[in-house]
């Protein structure tokens, strides 16, 4: 397969970029990306001498320049990443998300559409569904939309337009929906790796409100192996949604975390709540888990202390990453 990957310099786009060297060796792979902040060719360093690799530096809101590249390349396919995806940036200013996300988006159907792409992968996240009570119940396919964030606003509205495309001109497309990641090379701008590193440095950890956020946890790995199981097998315009059962609250991962560098509690610090902050986000992954015999083969509990490894073992990819933000 000839496929374009959007964001792939991204955490997540780029562990499917690493994935699929490995797994799919044969496929042609057209990374598009504008490197944003959060964009990092660092993340590609193993597999950029690859001769079926090919990297393009492009906003994909920009219809002519990925116009071009479609008809340069000639993909078969896209699997879409590309987007703003920090809830706190949104809500200090959304307008990047709806260029981007929803924008974006649109560019790409109509791209997809105009080439007559055979698949199209839109990967979107739990976030989409709003938040669910503190205890009960889980995210399926069928909840209804609710987002509460402008980030989870931008994705839904994605997710919409997509549907639309579906509906109205049979672009065989496909929307995952995804839990929080955690995993190698995520920007330490995310929760887990913020913590980590903030830990590692004996530097506070700052934890929102009363720390009892809940949120559904799954190994980047295990997410990349669902989406090319969704690029392969997945059927037309359905929605799968991708999750490890596996929910843990905010101050439990905060003390998971000490517990391995052991370092003192008294590092945590309680700071004022994120605006509209989601209670608890939990996926119900049955569907994927039985049309697409899907698994997911890690745990957090296991992964966090090889993931500190990992973060202590990359220091030099850290170091950069900050010095690049200050
Ligand atoms: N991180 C999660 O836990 C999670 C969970 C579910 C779904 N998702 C979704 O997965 C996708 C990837 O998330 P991530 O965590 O890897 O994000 P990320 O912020 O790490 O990476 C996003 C990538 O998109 C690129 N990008 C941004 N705007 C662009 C534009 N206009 N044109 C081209 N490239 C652009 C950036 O340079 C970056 O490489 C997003 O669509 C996100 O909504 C993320």
């Amino acid at each position: 397969m000839n496929l374009l990957v959007t964001g792939g310099a991204g955490f997540i786009g780029s562990c499917f970029i690493r994935t699929l060297i490995q797994k799919r060796p044969h496929f042609k792979i057209i990374n598009v990306d504008k490197l944003t902040y959060a964009g990092n060719l660092d993340n590609l360093s193993s597999v950029e001498h690859l001769p079926q690799y090919y990297f393009i530096k492009a906003d994909i809101c920009d219809f002519k320049k990925v116009e071009n590249i479609i008809q340069e390349h000639e993909p078969e396919a896209v699997i879409h990443f590309a987007a703003e995806s920090h809830v706190d940036r949104s809500i200090e200013d959304s307008a990047n998300f709806i260029q981007t996300n929803v924008m974006g988006t649109h560019v790409l159907l109509e791209l997809a559409r105009k080439y007559d792409l055979k698949r199209y992968v839109q990967v979107s996240t739990d976030e989409v569904y709003g938040a669910l009570e503190r205890e009960i119940g889980y995210f399926t396919e069928d909840t209804p939309l609710a987002p509460n964030s402008p980030y989870a606003a931008s994705k839904a509205s994605a997710d919409l337009l997509c549907r639309s495309y579906f509906k109205t001109y049979k672009l065989p497309l496909l929307i995952t929906r995804c839990s929080n990641n955690y995993g190698p090379y995520q920007y330490p701008e995310k929760l887990i790796p913020l913590f980590i590193l903030r830990a590692l440095q004996n530097k506070p950890l700052p934890l929102y409100g009363d720390g009892l956020y809940v949120r559904d946890w799954i190994h980047v790995e295990d997410h990349c192996l669902a989406l090319l199981k969704v690029l392969e097998e997945g059927k037309e315009g359905e929605i799968y949604n991708v999750g490890a059962r596996c929910e843990k609250k905010n101050i439990d991962i905060a003390h998971h975390i000490l517990d391995i560098l052991k370092k003192p509690k008294t590092l945590l610090q309680s700071v004022t709540d994120r605006l509209g902050h989601d209670r608890r986000y939990a996926i119900d992954p049955s569907k994927i888990e039985k049309e697409l015999n899907w698994k997911p083969t890690f745990h957090i509990d296991d992964e966090l202390p090889h993931l500190i490894e990992w973060y202590q073992g990359n220091e030099r990819w850290w170091k950069k990453v900050n010095n690049k933000k200050s």
